[in-house]
């Protein structure tokens, strides 16, 4: 299936940035600033919890105006439309995207093929919040009768990056009776330190796979199958008392062995990386308790209604994401950096790795033909202040530009002294530094020697966004991920590509599948590989023979 569309480059919107690009360019933000004093407080939008503060960027106000005529012209409010009423805008798949239907409250209606899928959405919830209660209060026992005390979720991608970082974002409300540990990688040492101190008859298992095929995931939970009956005298019905499962599939999760009256489901409408919010958050649920979870999902929700209705110089997501597009396309900026000054955020950065570049890394158009310019920005990050003494040199001074994300808050969980304000001072002073540098004047009125003060100047206008909070909160935490959901959909609406599906993963998978054999056969077969590979392959047996 394809779309007509006038071709990205071809747009009157697209042209006339171009040439605007020629004239503001260059120009610096203290012009920008100097020129209108007031920008600091206008080019500012609010939304539920979020302050975002846009003014330390490149743009004036016709440049805003160009860069909402594109989203016009890039049909983002119908393309909005058409994901929240269900079409099924993931054609290379055929799937509606609905991960906004997950945080819909109780009465709303959203129909897939002529059926309300919100019934059903509040139905797994309410099995999940009943579950978590079981397992929070000791109800739940384990084989042996001894409670959960241990719950470790195996997951990867989608299934894995979310729940580990909203368990590390919201470890301050979680309850600290239980450990929480989780399993990804396929790397055997993964799993070997993440059970190390465990006791099985106090371990829960969440196998967390929306396909439930993933080699990774079905690796690392039959190892834990076999850890646990290993413990347990090989007994099979421990099985039902120490495994539940998260998917969509769930003839294969009875496959495996677990019942699916354990099984939490989700749907094929919900995207591996946009699931963190479906069951695939049972581990999340389990940490925070189905209230705070709740609150989560209500955080979500108010941006999504925002998004859906905001006009774009109040619309959060869609400022964000056509900002990028224009450091991206006529800056040729090839990166974002996500900066949260708060260290419960530290696994944010790269859970939207995965959200943010699976999502448009895609040179192929929803038409079927290659672009001709570029899309998905490589996306990463650190928690502040750690990233400033690591590589924020570059940021400061290198030659690429790097437009950056500082996310701050008022209020530590943890307040400790000064702390905070020396945290949040740090915030503000990287996004002054980087917008308005500092002048050779400036360096030579420090009595700085001539030869040194090439170095010690700052040339700045460097853009960044500031997004501020009161309090890192389960509800704010959901505002800021719908957020960059968002925003990742309306950069990909603009670049005309299926931000929802994620073939160039498929690849490397299928030559894995065919090389296992390779090195795990007693003699060498025929290897049938490129030179390069082939010579990996005698080298890596020749190393495990040792
Ligand atoms: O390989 C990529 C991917 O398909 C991701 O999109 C997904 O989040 C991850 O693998 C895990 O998939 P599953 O939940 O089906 O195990």
């Amino acid at each position: 299936m394809t779309t007509t569309k006038t071709p990205l480059t071809q747009m009157k919107s697209w042209k006339s940035l171009a040439d605007h690009y020629t004239t503001i360019g260059d120009v610096h933000m203290r012009t920008l600033f100097a020129d209108d004093p007031g920008r600091g407080e206008r080019l500012t939008a609010e939304e539920a919890d979020l302050f975002f503060d846009y003014s330390k960027n490149r743009v004036s106000d016709e440049t805003l105006k160009l860069l909402f005529d594109l989203a016009d012209e890039s049909g983002l409010r119908e393309r909005i439309d058409a994901m929240f009423s269900g079409e099924k805008i993931n054609i290379t798949e055929d799937r509606a995207v609905l991960h906004i239907a997950l945080r819909a409250p109780r009465d709303a209606k959203i129909e897939v093929d002529g059926e309300n899928i919100i019934p059903g959405v509040h139905e797994v919830l309410n099995r999940m919040s009943a579950f978590s209660k079981r397992i929070r209060s000791g109800e739940w026992k384990g084989y042996t009768g001894k409670p959960i005390k241990n719950i470790v979720n195996i997951g990867i991608g989608g299934s894995d990056l979310g729940p580990v970082m909203a368990y590390e974002a919201l470890k301050h409300f979680s309850e600290r009776t239980l450990t929480f540990r989780f399993i990804s990688n396929v790397d055997g040492t993964d799993f070997a330190e993440a059970v190390h101190d465990l006791d099985p008859t106090e371990t829960l298992f969440i196998v967390a796979s929306k396909t439930f095929t993933t080699l990774e995931t079905m690796t690392n939970a039959n190892t834990a199958r076999n850890w646990l009956l290993g413990a347990l005298d090989n007994a099979e019905d421990s099985i039902a008392k120490h495994f539940v499962a998260v998917s969509t599939n769930a003839e294969k999760v009875s496959e495996f062995g677990i019942d699916t009256a354990n099984m939490f489901g989700f749907w094929d409408w919900v995207g591996g990386r946009y699931s963190m919010d479906s069951a695939i958050g049972l581990s999340t649920m389990l940490a925070i308790g189905p209230e705070n979870f709740l609150e989560m999902l209500d955080g979500f929700h108010r941006m999504d209604e925002h998004f859906r209705t905001a006009p774009w110089d109040k619309n959060l997501p869609v400022l964000m994401a056509l900002l990028s597009v224009w450091y991206g396309n006529f800056f040729g900026a090839e990166t974002v950096a996500v900066l949260p000054y708060e260290q419960y955020l530290k696994r944010f950065p790269a859970y939207l790795q995965q959200l943010t570049m699976e999502s448009n890394g895609k040179y192929i158009t929803l038409n079927g033909s290659p672009v001709d310019y570029s899309t998905g920005a490589i996306y990463f990050g650190e928690p502040g202040t750690n990233g400033q003494h690591s590589f924020y040199q570059l940021i400061h001074q290198g030659t690429r530009l790097i437009p950056c994300d500082f996310i701050a808050f008022g209020k530590s969980l943890n307040p400790l002294g000064s702390h905070q304000d020396m945290l949040v001072a740090n915030v503000f002073a990287q996004s002054e530094a980087l917008a308005f540098g500092k002048t050779e004047d400036q360096v030579k009125a420090e009595g700085t020697p001539d030869w040194l003060v090439p170095h010690r100047v700052f040339e700045g206008n460097r853009p960044s966004n500031t997004i501020l909070a009161d309090e890192l909160s389960p509800s704010v935490l959901g505002q800021l991920i719908a957020l960059y959901e968002h925003c990742v959909f309306a950069q990909g609406t603009i670049w005309q590509i299926n931000s929802f599906d994620q073939w160039g993963v498929e690849l490397g998978k299928q030559l894995a599948k065919q090389i296992i054999p390779e090195l795990e056969s007693d003699d060498l077969p025929e290897l049938k590989h490129d030179s390069s590979t082939n010579n990996l392959i005698r080298r890596y047996r020749a190393a495990k023979e040792k």
